[in-house]
């Protein structure tokens, strides 16, 4: 038996409707856009399809400006790269994932100068530090939408509305957020969103991109073939081409189209509240064994479902690892890809367990989980 609760990591399993469709592809072959026999033409049209699907569920009315990535951040940092230059100023925060800090940290190396708005407990994000932070030559602001180490959400309405009234664009890191929460570019003041299509999309991995506002432009991260206006040395200058050089993942692209299918049918609230729900009778449950310290709040149904605890003192992955061995539950433990945010919330050492269930997983599994976490909690306290 397996209770699988890690689907912040990627989610799973994955609906029916995502093999069957990856199958077909497969069956179909054809690599999008190279060439005008049919079967490349076909191909091309089926990647269109999703990128329809996408702009129609991220809020933007022209689906070439969904631009398709192996995963989220690939798609963040050909945004960073994209827009930033030596001499730029970013503003950031001090949640972020190594897949904004990283990119950063090379960009502060040459030359851009990046401000991390740091939380007072370990989650808050200051508005007022932030709005006193903007300078002439600000280019930028990115930060995620939810933590990937606690769920808890970043004021992003407040945070695009303050960068609009500046006149600078503002990326968000949705890794945690797409497919969970609707991301309307229409009513959410977010000029370039970074999405998985493995996770809250429900696709398969090796997908995931950007959807880029109206107004914005970026510089290629990546440069070659595209299919189109191939008798020209330089790379075209129009989008989706522009940011999608080389062959494109057509198979996992038709999955990813297959689970986004599947959510607007399921819909997406429907989805969200049933993983709230869950997570809130985790987080009900583990207040009551002893020596749990639970982060990022006790209010399920203000954040991504993640829910982060760990049992007084212990490294947080002899717990995963008693988890997975002697229960079959399958957490995340350890330190989660955002070492600032874990220095805030004072887990750098003892790292936290993650458990992100899905609309998939059952109360049974939650009870199951509760009672393993009581076990493991008897043990070693
Ligand atoms: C907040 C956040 N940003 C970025 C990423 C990177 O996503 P990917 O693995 O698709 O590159 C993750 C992955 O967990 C994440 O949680």
């Amino acid at each position: 038996m397996m209770i699988y609760l890690d689907n912040g990591a990627t989610s799973w399993p994955k609906p029916q409707e995502v093999k069957l469709i990856m199958n077909e592809a497969l069956d179909s072959g054809g690599n999008p856009g190279r060439g005008g026999h049919g079967v490349s033409m076909e191909a091309a049209r089926s990647v269109y399809r999703v990128r329809e699907l996408l702009s129609k569920i991220f809020g933007i009315n022209k689906p070439t400006r969904v631009v398709f990535t192996s995963n989220a951040t690939q798609a963040i940092n050909t945004a960073l790269f994209g827009i930033l230059k030596s001499g730029d100023h970013v503003i950031t925060s001090s949640l972020e994932h190594n897949a904004v800090t990283r990119p950063l940290n090379v960009l502060e190396n040459r030359g851009v100068k990046v401000t991390r708005i740091s939380g007072r407990s370990g989650n808050e994000f200051s508005l007022e530090e932030y709005a006193a932070a903007f300078r002439d030559n600000t280019k930028l602001v990115v930060t995620l939408h939810a933590s990937n180490i606690s769920g808890v959400l970043l004021p992003v309405e407040q945070i695009g509305e303050i960068a609009r009234g500046k006149g600078v664009p503002y990326l968000l890191d949705a890794a945690q957020t797409a497919g969970v929460y609707p991301l309307d570019l229409n009513s959410l003041p977010v000029d370039i969103l970074a999405f998985p299509g493995h996770k809250g999309l429900l696709g398969p991995q090796g997908t995931g991109g950007l959807v880029i506002g109206d107004n914005c432009s970026l510089r290629p991260f990546i440069y070659g073939g595209t299919g189109s206006l191939s008798e020209l040395d330089s790379q075209p200058d129009f989008l989706p081409d522009a940011l999608e050089s080389g062959t494109l993942n057509g198979v996992g692209i038709a999955g990813l189209g297959g689970g986004v299918k599947y959510l607007l049918a399921q819909g997406m609230d429907n989805v969200r509240k049933r993983e709230q729900q869950l997570c809130q009778s985790l987080i009900d449950g583990l207040l009551h064994i002893p020596g749990v310290k639970l982060y990022g709040g006790t209010d399920a149904a203000t954040k991504a479902p993640i829910v982060a605890f760990n049992l007084g003192e212990i490294d947080s992955m002899i717990v995963g690892d008693m988890l997975d061995e002697e229960y079959g539950i399958i957490s995340r433990a350890g330190l989660h890809c955002a070492p600032h945010a874990h220095r805030m919330l004072g887990t750098i050492e003892q790292g936290v367990v993650r458990l992100s269930p899905s609309h998939f997983t059952t109360e049974v599994e939650i009870g199951e989980t509760l009672k393993a976490v009581a076990k493991v909690s008897k043990e070693l306290l």
